[in-house]
């Protein structure tokens, strides 16, 4: 398949905000580490449906919110926030933001990343922060090898080449930040056992797509039950309690003067 065939991922706001609503309430300790002054200029990158980018505006910031999917804008809007549709890669802003956040959306940013760090610079002010929190490297290992083991199954060869996401080790993350001119103040893996609101087919039904629609629609049902069969033993308790295994990778740099 050609890269720009590779089936994406399509955010619905009321799906997510019903299975996946612990990501914007888990990143209280990104905005602790962002600490928004009052009349700062702040971007959030990857901002969904602006859950964080109201608590940020709410600190008396000036806050522009971006993200890819014109569904979760359309949820920001709703909640009255400055948001618009921007591709992660391409950012078009310039020396303008007092800090850049972004919260569990790096990830998603896979195709470059070192564009995506490219345009935060470009963003920031002289001494202006990027502070932020993704998937780091790890993250979701045991969901990753039952979703790929179950496509590999019925004869998708590729499948670990249609993971949509990228997580970095520190070394890695922290060389790019480098690389781009960032000071890095802070990095660090987080291990954080993540307890799920619904379920794992939940789960995958949000977060999957990429991978799931690498399949005729009329297997998916099934091999979300073989994926949640492979996953029982591992991530689910005796009162059908689902934990995902994340690893966050949160870190705080800055543009030098
Ligand atoms: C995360 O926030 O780390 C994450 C989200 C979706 C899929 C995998 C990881």
């Amino acid at each position: 398949m050609a890269a720009e065939e590779k089936p994406t991922q399509e955010w619905q706001a009321d799906r997510y905000a019903h299975h996946a609503h612990f990501v914007p309430t888990l990143g209280q300790p990104v905005l602790e580490l962002l600490k928004p002054r009052p009349g700062e200029r702040i971007l959030d990158l990857g901002c969904g449906d602006g859950v964080l980018t109201e608590k940020i505006a709410a600190a008396g910031v000036a806050v522009i919110g971006v993200d890819a999917s014109p569904d979760m804008i359309a949820a920001a809007q709703r909640r009255g926030l400055a948001a618009r549709v921007m591709n992660g890669a391409q950012l078009e802003f310039a020396g303008e933001f007092d800090a850049v956040f972004s919260n569990a959306a790096l990830h998603w940013m896979k195709g470059d990343p070192d564009a995506v760090i490219a345009g935060v610079v470009r963003a920031l002010k002289p001494g202006g922060r990027f502070v932020a929190e993704m998937g780091g490297h790890g993250c979701v290992a045991a969901i990753v090898v039952a979703m790929v083991a179950t496509l590999e199954r019925r004869g998708i060869g590729d499948a670990a080449s249609a993971i949509p996401w990228y997580f970095p080790t520190v070394g890695d993350y922290r060389a790019r930040l480098t690389r781009a001119g960032l000071v890095v103040d802070y990095i660090e893996l987080i291990p954080r056992p993540t307890a799920l609101p619904t379920d794992m087919a939940g789960w995958i039904e949000v977060f999957g797509q990429p991978l799931l629609k690498r399949l005729p629609a009329t297997d998916r049902a099934a091999a979300i039950a073989e994926v949640v069969a492979r996953l029982r033993p591992v991530l689910c308790d005796e009162q059908e309690r689902w934990t995902g295994d994340y690893i966050r990778l949160r870190f705080a740099a800055h543009r030098p003067h």
